[in-house]
This record gives C-alpha cells, sequence and structure tokens, in this order.
C-alpha cells in the first residue's frame, strides 16, 4: 500500500517526505490555488520545480486546467515536456469527464485524453472518479491511476439524507445514517464502497491501473480504504499527522518516561 500527500503545499509535502514513507504526491487547481498565495513573489514554475526535485524518484500527479479534448490533450503534453525533464516524475491528472452539463458534447473528452496521453506514454492519473464504471472506462482507455474521491462521495450521501456532519467526521458512523432509509448513490453506499467495487472488478479482469483512495478525509477512512483494496491512499497533511494518533500511545508515552532510572538512562546515552 502506497501513501501519497495530497497538498500542493511545499512545507507539508518537505515534512511528510522526511518521514521516508511517502510515495507520491497529488494536487489539484484548488490545492494549488491555496498554495498560490504563499509563493511570496516566486515563479509557479520554479515552485512546482521544487517540488518535483523533492521527491524525485516518486510520482507528482499535476491536473489540466482544460475542459475539451483538444485543450487537455495539449496542455498534457506541455504539462509532460516542461516539468518532466526536472526529476522524471510528472503524472498528467485528466478528468474522466470533464463536462460542465450533462448534454454537453464534451462527456467523452476525458476518456479519449486518456487514450491519447497513455498512446504518447505519458502517464495519467484519471481524476473525479465516483462510479465503478467510470474507473473501468478510464482504465480501459489506458490511466496509470484511477481517482475514486471517497470523501466527497460521503459528503454527497449525507447532504442529501440530511444528516448533519463536520469535513472530517467518519462515515457512516453509528446513528448517522438517516433512519429507517439507507444512503446510496446508484449503488454505492459509501467512499470506502465505492473503492471497494473498484477493487473487486480491477480484480476480476486483472486491471493493472492502480487505485488511488482520494478526498480522504480522516485515519479511519484510510485504513479502510487500504482494507477494501485501494492501492495508494493520497492523504491531507493533517490525516498524515492524525493517524499517527492515539491517546494511549501518548499516555503510555509520559509513563515510560516518568519511569526511566537513572541507571538505565546511563547506559542508554553513554
Ligand atoms: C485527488 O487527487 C484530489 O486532489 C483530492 O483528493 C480531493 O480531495 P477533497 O475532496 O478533500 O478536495
Amino acid at each position: 500500500m502506497k501513501i501519497f500527500i495530497d497538498t500542493a503545499n511545499l512545507d507539508e509535502i518537505e515534512k511528510a517526505h522526511s518521514l521516508g514513507i511517502l510515495d507520491g504526491v497529488t494536487s489539484n487547481p484548488s490545492l494549488i490555488k491555496k498554495a498560490a498565495s504563499s509563493l511570496k513573489g516566486e515563479t509557479m514554475k520554479s515552485y512546482l520545480n521544487k517540488i518535483l526535485k523533492l521527491t524525485k524518484g516518486t510520482p507528482v500527479s499535476l491536473e489540466v486546467v482544460g475542459s475539451n479534448f483538444k485543450d487537455m490533450v495539449e496542455e498534457g503534453k506541455k504539462l509532460f515536456k516542461k516539468f518532466n525533464p526536472v526529476a522524471n516524475n510528472v503524472v498528467v491528472k485528466i478528468p474522466v469527464n470533464p463536462a460542465f452539463e450533462e448534454s454537453s458534447e464534451t462527456v467523452f473528452d476525458g476518456i479519449k485524453a486518456i487514450k491519447e496521453l497513455s498512446k504518447n506514454k505519458i502517464p495519467v492519473n484519471c481524476t473525479l472518479i465516483f462510479t465503478p464504471e467510470q474507473a473501468l472506462m478510464a482504465a480501459k482507455a489506458g490511466a496509470a491511476y484511477v481517482s475514486p474521491f471517497a470523501g466527497r462521495i460521503d459528503d454527497d450521501l449525507r447532504k442529501k439524507g440530511g444528516v448533519k456532519f463536520e469535513k472530517t467526521d467518519y462515515y457512516p458512523a453509528e446513528g448517522m445514517e438517516k433512519k429507517g432509509k439507507v444512503l446510496e448513490d446508484n449503488g454505492v453506499v459509501s467512499g470506502v464502497d465505492l473503492v471497494n467495487q473498484i477493487s473487486l472488478i480491477f480484480k476480476e479482469y486483472d486491471i493493472k491501473s492502480e487505485i488511488i483512495a482520494a478526498s480522504i478525509r480522516n485515519p479511519r477512512q484510510f485504513r479502510e480504504c487500504a482494507l477494501a483494496g485501494a492501492d495508494i491512499a493520497t492523504l491531507p497533511f493533517d490525516v498524515i499527522r492524525d493517524s499517527l494518533m492515539h491517546h494511549k500511545t501518548i499516555e503510555g508515552m509520559k509513563k515510560f518516561t516518568e519511569d526511566v532510572v537513572p541507571e538505565y538512562e546511563k547506559v542508554v546515552k553513554d
């Protein structure tokens, strides 16, 4: 199981990278927007170069900004050409379907762009996946990675079900389901379930695309995505930190520290 960090914040990437267990980075335009406020005169290009160099040897997903086939393919090729030579670790992120409306002509453009970029040996991370069938089609088009958004599915289910929640709340916690009604989105009952269904399909047909459990909100969701068969979880910095927490670990640490006798301290330190 690989762990990516889901951020474009260089400080967070540096801290997570220093742990020695980071396998990659994912970004998106919203995360880049947050990071842009701390550029302090540095160009975006140089900032991204720093991220790529720091994480050399592990993939970094950079998303296109276009929303039709031509733009996404051009941008994907440019991003790869401009940034991949820095540390040979660029993955181009393409939405599974870039349409702004269901009736739009561009509904198929994500899949076509994935096919085109993959044909050109550019690794693609297919983003904004909310159904197993989207993941299956992205994989068939050649996506190296598919990113189901677990947290956003849970947000949507709770919103539709009238369940109050905080962003980092675990779902479905006991009592949170609307009484007498199972919350579901066309056969998907949670973000973890979405990851699990994709994993079952990929196993059944020996599909090689890696599943990145994305939009992760808390450690338990991270754990359950691991159990559900995700190859990778991309975690916000706070979820990485919170995943190291347990009150008994803190309590035990305090007690062990109190109990250190000088004779033992001496042999350990000398
Ligand atoms: C995926 O790669 C996205 O960057 C991300 O996980 C979205 O998470 P959010 O729903 O917390 O914005």
